[in-house]
């Protein structure tokens, strides 16, 4: 099987991983000098969120030039050798696509604002304002106020689903598509293993613009954004023909390049995003375990309606955090958080990641004078705001936890004197060691890193599961609750617990999983 079916992927959130010049911020030489963690890890790939040109107004989710390294992470050189240096140790090496929209810094953008009749002006989406002179329709911008800026130059709106600094790139513009295409060729030519593609399913906007209807459902503290629903600014039936074409390209090189879509959708429109009659991406990321409510049933339910969902030949996949959602040891807590590991690493299905989880961080309150996340800052107070969870690797109980010979852009969480990568290493009980020995145990076990997977009868709080290859079986067996659960442990070795001590054959302790090597 190729490596991104039975290999796991780590993000690394660029700004956070590792500072090399005392700027504070994280740098692709960084990420060099601590590859050598991620091989004791036992990750087989590394994503990287966006190195790319920009002005940094969402952190480098606006792009002003796709096809060069920001200097702030360093340069096409220091890629180079990031790369190869991941290739020397075996670890392949993501990057993330941004085709949605580019940075208004982009010099594209500065072309398409500055008349009507510039060649550039239909690259991005521009309209007239309504009759009243408001904007065309009422599309929100994810991060709260209208998806509409005008721009008085010209008379016209543009369309931005993210800040008004990120504009929109007209997809059904060819000449859009194939320069966007061209990026991509360039990274391949470089020798990137693949991409994560930013927002996939919104790429294509309903060509007639109508308003989108009012979500029923909506409440303040959900941000803005749902107060309506994004059924005519999303998921248009064209996008499917732009997945289709990165699939091409990505085949087109050797060595099993992968795309994988970011796609926040219902179950059966996610899994359109594999491609029906065409492939599409490899793995549109399945988000649901950070979704689904923490608990037994619900969570085998979702297993069940995902797995049951999967076209014929679709690889499954599972996301516990990501740079914008809250961290996994701050939603479950620090005892379940590594029931939660052993979940992701033992699921049917490439896992990703985020970095920090495998110390269990939590979320950093952020004081409020040194807010960053322009999430935060234009809806502030609801808990939106990602800051929380990009805060600084803790390394070693150095100086700025050796990320940094500087103060870091983002403070330290309170605990990293102990919580950080050099205490864990020494420490055969903590997080970093189940992370080590679940990834292990994947490489050891084909049943778990290819095998067919079975739910068990989900007893009280216990989630359990059975993964099989050829002759070796393997029970993995979760309990996510805190209180003790009476559970009949199948005949056969354990081979891992998430917590010390136990040898009870009829009971999971309250946090306890188990993975069994049956006999
Ligand atoms: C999704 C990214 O994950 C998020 O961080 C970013 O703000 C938006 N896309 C806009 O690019």
């Amino acid at each position: 099987m190729t490596w991104w079916k039975t290999g796991s992927i780590y993000q690394i959130y660029p700004r956070s991983f590792q500072d090399s010049d005392g700027d504070g911020v994280g740098d692709l030489k960084g990420i060099e000098a601590r590859l050598d963690h991620l091989v004791a890890l036992g990750v087989d790939a590394i994503w990287i969120s966006p190195i790319f040109v920009s002005p940094m107004h969402d952190f480098g989710y606006d792009v002003a030039d796709y096809c060069d390294i920001d200097p702030r992470f360093g340069t096409l050189a220091d890629f180079d050798a990031l790369l190869a240096a991941a290739h020397a140790r075996g670890l392949k090496l993501l990057l993330d696509f941004v085709p949605n929209h580019s940075s208004t810094d982009h010099p594209w953008f500065r072309e398409s604002r500055s008349s009507r009749d510039n060649p550039k002006r239909d690259w991005y989406i521009w309209r007239d304002p309504a009759p009243d002179g408001g904007p065309p329709n009422n599309w929100i911008s994810d991060f709260g106020g209208s998806a509409w800026e005008y721009d008085a130059a010209t008379g016209q709106y543009y369309y931005h689903a993210f800040l008004k600094e990120q504009a929109d790139l007209n997809w059904r513009n060819p000449d859009v598509r194939h320069a966007m295409m061209d990026v991509l060729r360039f990274w391949f030519d470089r020798g990137v293993d693949g991409f994560r593609i930013d927002v996939l399913w919104h790429m294509v906007k309903h060509a007639d613009f109508p308003d989108n209807p009012a979500n029923p459902a909506y409440r303040p503290e959900m941000g803005e954004m749902h107060a309506v629903l994004q059924s005519n600014s999303t998921d248009q039936p064209e996008v499917h023909d732009i997945a289709a074409e990165m699939r091409r390209i990505a085949d087109g090189y050797p060595g099993d390049r992968v795309l994988i879509g970011e796609i926040y959708l219902p179950i059966e429109k996610l899994m359109h995003y594999y491609g029906i009659d065409t492939p599409e991406v490899h793995l549109p990321f399945n988000f649901q375990l950070i979704e689904a409510p923490w608990d037994a049933r619900s969570l085998a339910t979702m297993i069940a309606d995902y797995e049951a969902a999967l076209p014929p030949g679709g690889w499954p996949n599972w996301v516990l955090g990501n740079h914008d959602r809250p961290r996994i040891a701050t939603r479950v807590g620090g005892p379940q958080a590594r029931v939660a590991a052993m979940l992701l690493l033992t699921l049917r299905g490439t896992p990703t990641i985020y970095y920090g989880d495998e110390l269990g961080l939590t979320d950093v309150a952020i004081p409020p004078d040194r807010v960053q996340d322009p999430r935060e800052l234009r809806e502030p107070g609801w808990g939106l705001g990602r800051d929380p969870v990009r805060t600084p690797m803790p390394w070693n109980a150095s100086a700025h936890a050796g990320f940094s010979s500087a103060e870091p852009w983002l403070p330290l969480g309170p605990d990293w004197p102990t919580r950080n990568v050099a205490a864990q290493a020494a420490d055969a009980g903590s997080m970093l060691a189940l992370y080590r020995d679940l990834l292990s145990l994947r490489r050891k076990h084909a049943a778990l890193a290819e095998g067919d997977f079975r739910l068990l009868e989900t007893t009280g709080s216990v989630l359990a599961y059975e993964r099989w290859r050829g002759d070796e079986r393997i029970v993995v067996a979760l309990n996510l609750s805190g209180e003790d659960q009476p559970f009949a442990l199948p005949a056969g070795e354990v081979v891992l617990r998430t917590l010390p001590g136990g040898v009870r054959t009829d009971t999971l302790r309250g946090n306890e999983g188990v993975v069994i090597l049956v006999r």
